[in-house]
């Protein structure tokens, strides 16, 4: 039996999941969370007031937000506590002028976001979803999120009569050639290339003409949900590493009375293709906010350096439990269970930033939480994947520890996580803030 705060955590995830096909969607849910607790919505281009005790967040480029809550503690004597996790996800994109038609078919030319598990993404129910460009009266842009609500396109696999091969060999697919997806039937000649567009600007019940540009991603329409026979495992899209977005973002919000420390959660875009962009966990957003909360009131650059040097930093993206089908790609002394509680991820290459310093500080925050801990060590002959942490060690300078919750098939369009796993880390996440 799942005890009952721990399933009622599990399902926030799914409705989080849910409402988040995008990183934009991502970021505006955990926006209306945040304000929904009280953090006020700050602009980086205001003068920004912040008092102690103050709860604020600031979006940067619609898919990346930090919120912070200021801690009752002068900085340079509490620091910051910090978690960070990223926002997207792998997947297709649209091109600019998507839409063409061949053969009979309307098609989508898509470009390959990140690195997906491309045949997990045949033979799916898929829709489009994410951000629509329109003209608004000053003479800018205004964005609006959308998404549709149906099944609008497929990528259908070639039949095995002209790939007897393909269960022998695996499913090998050319990025350009074989992954547009069909999105209806239609000559040439009647073809439109505004129709994508158009339906979802209509579904949004936004004016068409208006639109000038669109950002969208083909995604999953399938919705998540509980698994297994008694329920204990997470089937969904996007665990890695809306997961990870969504146990910082609670356990930020479950931090009670100003705590002495200041807590931030950073919640990036972009990790999927190496964080060097405009607000991923490469660029100056984080560094540029939390100097901003440090020399606020006249505090000097020395109590900045100072303030950093007293923090720490937990990054937290998506572990790999063991696969019982695949157990021999696993380090036999590090094999973490779904269901087993945060995963501690530890690289001697630094493809993580844990040392034995920040391993012992989230360890104690696990125990003040009453959750189990796992550790994880790639195989040494295989190359091992990386997250935000070591950038963040890296730009920042602060103490970091990278962890995660275990899950499979990592980066494919449907990936299995732990019922148990989400409470574990939001309560480990909190003791990190508050302790
Ligand atoms: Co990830």
């Amino acid at each position: 039996m799942t005890p009952d705060d721990f399933r009622a955590t599990a399902h926030d995830l799914l409705q989080f999941i849910n409402a988040s096909p995008t990183a934009a969607h991502a970021v505006a849910e955990v926006g209306r969370h945040l304000e929904t607790a009280g953090f006020l919505r700050l602009r980086e281009a205001d003068a920004w007031q912040l008092a102690p005790g103050g709860r604020y967040f600031v979006v940067r480029g619609h898919t990346s937000v930090i919120a912070a809550i200021i801690g009752s503690e002068p900085l340079p004597a509490a620091g910051f506590r910090i978690a960070g996790a990223h926002v997207d996800a792998p997947g297709l994109r649209l091109k600019p002028s998507a839409a063409y038609a061949a053969n009979g078919y309307v098609q989508l030319g898509v470009e390959v976001y990140g690195g997906p598990l491309l045949a997990s993404w045949t033979d799916r129910d898929l829709t489009l979803a994410g951000r629509l460009h329109l003209k608004d009266e000053g003479g800018g842009l205004r964005t609006v999120l959308v998404r549709g609500d149906r099944p609008l396109c497929r990528i259908p696999q070639l039949a095995i009569h002209f790939n007897r091969e393909v269960n022998d060999k695996g499913l090998v697919l050319n990025k350009q050639q074989h992954l547009p997806p069909i999105c209806g039937l239609g000559a040439k000649e009647a073809f439109d290339p505004r129709r994508v567009s158009t339906l979802l600007a209509e579904q949004a019940g936004l004016d068409a003409n208006e639109v000038v540009a669109a950002d969208l991603e083909v995604v999953d329409l399938q919705p998540a949900t509980f698994g297994g026979l008694d329920e204990e495992f997470i089937f969904a899209a996007r665990i890695d590493n809306l997961a990870g977005t969504h146990a910082v973002l609670n356990a930020l919000l479950r931090v009670g009375d100003p705590p002495a420390a200041s807590c931030v959660a950073a919640l990036f875009d972009s990790e999927e293709v190496g964080s060097q962009t405009l607000a991923g966990a490469g660029s100056r957003f984080l560094d540029a906010t939390l100097e901003r909360i440090a020399v606020r009131d006249g505090a000097s650059r020395e109590d900045w350096h100072r303030s950093l040097a007293r923090s720490l930093l937990v990054s937290v993206d998506g572990a790999h439990a063991v696969h019982p089908n695949f157990a021999d790609f696993h380090d036999p002394q590090h094999r973490p269970l779904l269901n087993g509680g945060p995963v501690i991820k530890i690289n001697a290459q630094q493809r993580y930033a844990t040392s034995p310093e920040t391993a012992h500080w989230f360890e104690q925050c696990a125990v003040r939480g009453g959750v189990p801990v796992q550790r994880y060590v790639h195989r040494t002959d295989l190359a091992c994947g990386s997250t935000i942490g070591p950038m963040t060690a890296t730009r920042l300078g602060v103490p970091t520890i990278d962890v995660g919750s275990p899950m499979l098939s990592m980066h494919s369009i449907r990936e299995t996580g732990g019922i148990l796993d989400q409470e574990s880390m939001v309560r480990a996440l909190r003791e990190h803030y508050v302790g």
